[in-house]
């Protein structure tokens, strides 16, 4: 998609163009070469097109210009600078995001945070960390591990995803079941507006109910109203204790059974209940070759971890479980992990996903959230309308490959994935709105983890009212008079 794609959208015109004046001020003030990659006075066009494209290959913007600011008072310098001079600008951490917000629709500039990766304080009493907003989650979390803690936060790009896009995105990942919602852990925040005021927030306290708690505004604002420098966070201890079960169910009813009696009998030592359809697991065979956990097929699996600390009380609650799910046969075929090797390898079926459904050209992506009884009746649902309109079959002559369910089962988020051979209107047609009204009709929620971007932009409405959209705009107007923050997206 580029912006021709959507032709209802059109460069604003307010916006002022990027000239060589603009780029000679932004080499002054960052200084070195690395921090400025620049289109505009030199043909650099190729380090710049990965700042363009996303990492679904599916959206591309048309900057000249990525800016790299080292400190917070760069950002503060460069924003100021672009809010007076009518600059449109998009933040961009890992450039992991799977809705279209981390890349320019035009020729906004990008603001990386790659270059702002320093952690700045740990507090190995509290588990309070403080950090850049460009420090890489693996990164972060290895620096954690190495002082028995974790970060509250895991998913599948957290080898690229920044820490500070983590939160502007308000990612949910693997583990929010155990770890709550960023709202909950993130303690302070660091930021820049526009015009480039400093929103010292960066408390270290998990209670502070002193007026207004302004930074949960930027927590999921997928920078529309500012740019996150640093964040302060609650990192639990490391968990000594880890178990990963992975399962074979014969029904959607049995998945529900199974995640009932997880979390009675697991409790407290529960960290993840993940859920995969056979659709999702057959692709991710079909790519990787990789050898199945489990001997036969099922039309579900789910896959569970535990993590506590104390093995013996862990594994004989897991056992319990085990045994009942079995006897009860609530669970047809089971394995647990034996050691890091296995849990890495269980892991790989679900955070595997992804990526595998991205081999044969693109992915239409549905990140839905909806109460749990319906939850894969929306798979069920698309499936036969994409199967009765043709679209779907093994050879080339088909846009679809296959219409796969999977997710955190234990958050009630449901990814449903639409792996396709190329990006089709046709496939399109059946798609939209019909997920959005099936979603409205149960007021579910049409983006449960990954935001809005330019993907979502239309669809809002779905999700949430008008009154309450009035109410974001009216944030977005104070915060952002000029509108120069990620413009033509979702606000
Ligand atoms: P980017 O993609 O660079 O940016 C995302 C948005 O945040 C953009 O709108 C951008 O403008 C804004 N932004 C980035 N940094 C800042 C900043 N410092 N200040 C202000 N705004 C900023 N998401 C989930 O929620 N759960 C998952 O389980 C999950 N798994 C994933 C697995 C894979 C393989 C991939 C590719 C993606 C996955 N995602 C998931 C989506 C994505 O990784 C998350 O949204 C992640 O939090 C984005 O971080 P990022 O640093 O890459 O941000
Ligand atoms: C996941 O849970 O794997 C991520 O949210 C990414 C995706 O939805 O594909
Ligand atoms: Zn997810």
């Amino acid at each position: 998609f580029t912006s021709e794609t959507y032709p209802e959208i059109k460069r604003d015109p307010k916006f002022a163009q990027i000239s060589e004046d603009h780029v000679r001020f932004f080499k002054e003030l960052l200084g070195k070469d690395s921090a400025v990659i620049d289109g505009v006075t030199k043909d650099a066009t190729d380090d710049i097109e990965p700042f363009n494209g996303d990492w679904m290959r599916k959206y591309r913007g048309h900057t000249k210009l990525v800016l790299k600011p080292g400190s917070t008072e760069e950002v503060s310098k460069v924003l100021k600078y672009c809010n007076d001079n009518m600059l449109a600008v998009v933040p961009q951490g890992g450039n992991s995001g799977l809705v279209g917000g981390s890349v320019p629709v035009f020729d906004e500039i990008v603001i990386n945070m790659s270059r702002m990766n320093q952690i700045r304080s740990f507090d190995d009493v509290s588990g309070t960390l403080v950090a850049d907003a460009g420090c890489i989650l693996e990164t972060t979390d290895n620096f954690l591990a190495e002082k028995g803690y974790i970060f509250p936060l895991d998913l599948g790009a957290k080898g690229s995803c920044h820490i500070g896009g983590n939160v502007a995105t308000n990612a949910g990942g693997l583990r929010l079941l155990r770890y709550g919602s960023l709202h909950g852990s993130v303690l302070g925040i660091e930021a820049v507006l526009p015009d480039g005021t400093i929103v010292d927030d960066l408390s270290k306290l998990r209670k502070n109910n002193t007026g207004y708690d302004l930074k949960q505004l930027f927590i999921g604002a997928e920078g529309t109203i500012g740019i996150i420098t640093a964040i302060s966070v609650h990192c639990p201890q490391r968990s000594k204790a880890i178990n990963v079960a992975f399962f074979g169910l014969e029904s959607f009813e049995k998945v529900q059974q199974a995640f009932k009696e997880a979390k009675g009998q697991l409790s407290e030592i529960l960290s993840a209940f993940e859920l995969m359809d056979r659709p999702s697991q057959g692709l991710v065979k079909k790519v990787t070759d990789n050898k199945e956990p489990l001997e036969s097929e099922y039309p579900f699996y789910c896959l569970i971890e535990t993590s506590g600390s104390n093995s013996e009380h862990d594994n004989e609650k897991l056992e319990t479980f085990l045994e009942y799910v079995m006897e009860n046969e609530i669970v047809s075929d089971g394995v647990v992990a034996q050691d890091e090797t296995q849990v890495r390898s269980l892991w790989g079926w679900r955070e595997g996903i992804p990526e595998c459904l991205g081999h044969w050209g693109g992915v239409y992506k549905y990140d839905v959230s909806i109460p749990l009884s319906e939850l894969y009746d929306l798979v069920n649902e698309t499936r036969e309308k994409i199967e009765a309109a043709g679209l779907k079959g093994d050879n080339d002559s088909f846009p679809v490959v296959d219409v796969v369910g999977y997710g955190h089962m234990g958050d009630s988020n449901l990814h449903l994935n639409v792996a396709v051979r190329r990006y089709d209107k046709a496939v399109e047609k059946v798609l939209e709105p019909f997920v959005y009204e099936w979603i409205a009709k149960r007021s579910g929620s049409i983006s449960a983890e990954h935001g809005l971007g330019l993907a979502k932009k239309n669809y809002i409405g779905y999700s949430r009212s008008d009154n309450m959209i009035g109410l974001m705009k009216q944030i977005k107007n104070l915060y952002d008079p000029n509108g120069i923050m990620n413009p033509y997206k979702y606000i």
